[in-house]
């Protein structure tokens, strides 16, 4: 479980904050909800709430939801428990659900959740300050229109537990792509681009605050596509995109996410390489290794397709870090599709996947079409299997590094010790090295020589 709390104060809000209101914000789900709830922030800050980390001394308590697996919807529910038996002994706490789950589930969620107050799907959050005095007035306010050009591109976002040297940028939302197994395209409407001009002003601002990494986001920033609608004015594409965030500040290291290999092109690959200040690393979901499951889960590529793809981002950018995402167990999956997956992963070898098991979703192409028809215990047999093999080929690539010098942005102290620095190197590898004397701060660059690794870390020494 992830939580998201309101750590920055701007003057105006600490001014007013004993008599303002108070907002708490939690955050589930995938790295464009966390940059939603900052927009969220920034509209509640306008709106004169200020932020709280306690949820019990909330007047409005905010939840961020994830639709994705049933798994992540169980979890937001037994939270939401937790917070309707604070509003008992606080009566006039309302209670918000935001995201995914609000857009999946809609005017249900007040049936089914009786102490909810708001339900506000990701395309009608300006519309929260006017909801929220509805619900003040004893009435349910449910918003969860979605919309085709809403990207919040004017809102500057209020960085939540930022630690003032990573931040997400949304440069598009929604998904045009009708991945079988996902319910993003249904929680998340029609893809639409954001404004470049206020993209890069987001960026320049962060790069004068300190801040040294920003990561671009979307479903598929492949597909990014801005064209002003003036005649004769020329579009602009990801790689374009891509490379003015960069021409920014050599020192602001720039990263993107998600990339889908039926869309990577060459350009953004030659892109990445001309500039060392874009990071030298692609997530780059595969789902399966097998061409039949593919088809089915309406990917639009092959496995030889993405082994191509691969290589291609090998022959261009030698030391990319490539990570993926895998689903075990979809609608119909053999063991010898299973095994074409395994196979496919020893041929990649990424440095790092996420894998799951397959999750069926009410409303799904898959729902409707094909039976989720491997059982649970299998899934998790095949997910097993996977988890491990994988495993052992991070370890593997951790040790390739031993004896290397990376460039390390630091973040801030190492987990285990506040006498270690923690950072990660452009292949997105987390490594930590004790802090002697150097004078390093947040925010710097070292170089570090790799002497050890575990599984997830690369541990070494400052030159
Ligand atoms: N847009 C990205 C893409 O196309 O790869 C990521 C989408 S989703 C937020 C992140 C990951 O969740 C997917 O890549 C997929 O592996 C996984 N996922 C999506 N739907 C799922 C489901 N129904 N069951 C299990 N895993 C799922
Ligand atoms: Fe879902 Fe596919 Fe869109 Fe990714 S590209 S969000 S998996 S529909
Ligand atoms: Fe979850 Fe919605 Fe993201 S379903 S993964 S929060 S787009």
């Amino acid at each position: 479980m992830e939580t998201n709390v309101l750590t920055r104060k701007h003057d105006e809000t600490r001014q007013a904050a004993s008599d303002s209101r108070k907002f708490y914000i939690e955050s589930y789900g995938c790295a464009m909800n966390f940059a939603d709830s900052e927009v969220v922030a920034s509209i509640l800050q306008g709106a004169g709430f200020t932020g709280t980390r306690d949820f019990r001394e909330a007047d409005l308590v905010l939840v961020n939801t994830c639709s994705i697996r049933e798994k992540a919807e169980q979890t937001i529910r037994s939270r939401l428990h937790i917070f309707r038996q604070a509003k008992r002994s606080h009566p006039s706490m309302l209670i918000a659900v935001l995201g995914c789950m609000a857009e999946r589930l809609k005017s249900k969620f007040l049936e089914e959740e009786k102490l909810v107050d708001l339900v506000v799907g990701p395309d009608a959050y300006r519309t929260l300050p006017l909801l929220i005095e509805e619900a003040d007035g004893g009435q349910k306010s449910v918003n969860v229109l979605l919309s085709r050009d809403e990207t919040y591109a004017d809102i500057a976002p209020v960085r939540l537990n930022s630690n003032g040297v990573n931040a997400f940028v949304s440069i598009m939302r929604g998904c045009n792509n009708m991945c079988s197994f996902c319910v993003v395209p249904l929680t998340r409407g029609r893809e639409r681009s954001r404004n470049p001009g206020s993209i890069l002003a987001e960026c320049r601002d962060l790069f004068e605050n300190g801040f040294r990494e920003v990561t671009l986001l979307g479903q598929n920033v492949d597909s990014y596509h801005w064209h002003s609608g003036v005649e004769g004015e020329p579009a602009v594409s990801f790689a374009e995109l891509l490379e003015n965030v960069a021409g920014i500040s050599p020192l602001l290291r720039v990263r993107f996410s998600t990339s889908h290999p039926k869309d990577i092109t060459d350009e953004v690959l030659h892109t990445i390489a001309r500039y060392e200040n874009i990071c030298n690393y692609i997530h780059l979901p595969v789902q399966s290794g097998s061409t039949r499951v593919l088809q089915r889960m309406n990917r639009t590529y092959t496995r030889e397709w993405y082994l191509a793809r691969v290589r291609r981002i090998r022959e261009l950018i030698p030391d990319c870090g490539i990570t993926s995402d895998m689903i075990a167990g979809f609608c119909s999956e053999t063991e010898e599709d299973h095994q074409e997956t395994l196979s496919l992963i020893r041929e990649c070898r990424f440095d790092m996947s996420y894998m799951y098991f397959y999750s069926e979703r009410p409303g799904t192409l898959a729902a409707r079409r094909y039976p989720d028809d491997i059982p649970e215990v299998e899934k998790k047999r095949r997910l097993d299997e996977i988890v491990k093999l994988q495993n052992q080929i991070s370890q593997e690539s951790n040790r390739n590094d031993l004896g290397t010098i990376s460039k390390v942005l630091i973040e801030g102290d190492s987990k285990k010790s506040a006498t270690a620095w923690m950072g990660r190197n452009s292949q997105n590898k987390v490594v930590v090295f004790p802090k002697t004397g150097q004078g390093f701060k947040k925010g710097d660059y070292a170089l570090v020589k790799i002497e050890q690794c575990t599984g997830a870390t690369l541990i070494g020494q400052s030159l």
